[in-house]
């Protein structure tokens, strides 16, 4: 499978937040990463159900959102309603993780956990096979244009070893300062979906940032 590109609205500019999702339309992007912060799971504050409604009538593509919110339960309905493709929880946001992941399946969704730079991948051996996909944070959620933390790639390595016999089509995505330098790299260590903020929307041709990341290979892949 190729690996997919998922521009991070975060770093759009929200005065013209149509203008900026009809670049990602026009582009090779694949979905839509919508952040939701709730200034407690992280101290950030970004969007909730409104503007959600408002990028879903713009986008052509997939909405992948991403919540970075405690409880998140009390919510889950109400994402699918304003038209959530993905939902990815937190595992460190959540106490029943089981029961939240087949909320999200039976609401239609596809249903991901995402993990914080310090949550070791081996704590999802047993709901595994229960997940869609995992978002390996590869900065500490909170605010787009940060630094790439490098222990990022030994995650990929030991999710997809976790992942073998189990669950052979998770998909993993990495979110957090990932471009050009880095995206070949990672897709070459298994990763399928690349989230992409600041290095797609402070470019001076997003469309063609989009694509460098989309056509990133590494020499012996190519
Ligand atoms: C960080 C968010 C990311 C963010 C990534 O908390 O989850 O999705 O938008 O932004 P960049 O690509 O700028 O690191
Ligand atoms: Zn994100």
């Amino acid at each position: 499978m190729d690996h997919l590109i998922a521009p991070s609205i975060l770093s759009a500019d929200f005065g013209n937040l149509q203008r900026d999702l009809e670049m990602v339309n026009h582009s090779e992007a694949d979905w839509v990463h919508v952040d939701v912060m709730d200034g407690v799971f992280v101290s950030n504050i970004t969007f909730g159900f409104p503007v959600i409604k408002a990028v879903q009538k713009h986008a052509l593509k997939p909405l992948d959102v991403h919540l970075m919110i405690v409880d998140p339960d009390r919510y889950l309905k109400d994402f699918a309603q304003v038209g959530a493709a993905n939902i990815t929880v937190h595992y460190e946001a959540c106490t029943h993780l089981h029961r939240t992941l087949h909320t999200i399946k039976d609401l239609g969704c596809k249903a991901g956990v995402a993990l914080n730079p310090h949550t070791p991948v081996a704590l999802l051996e047993d709901i595994v096979a229960d997940i869609d996909m995992v978002i390996i944070m590869s900065v500490n959620p909170g605010f787009g244009g940060q630094k790439f933390i490098h222990n990022t790639y030994k995650k990929i390595k030991e999710l997809r070893q976790l992942a073998e016999y189990t669950n052979p089509n998770l998909l993993i995505e990495i979110d957090g300062g990932v471009d050009e330098s880095n995206a070949a790299k990672l897709v070459e260590t298994g990763a399928n979906v690349l989230v992409a903020g600041n290095s797609v929307f402070s470019s001076a041709d997003p469309l063609a940032a989009i694509q460098s990341l989309k056509h990133s290979r590494s020499l012996h892949q190519a």
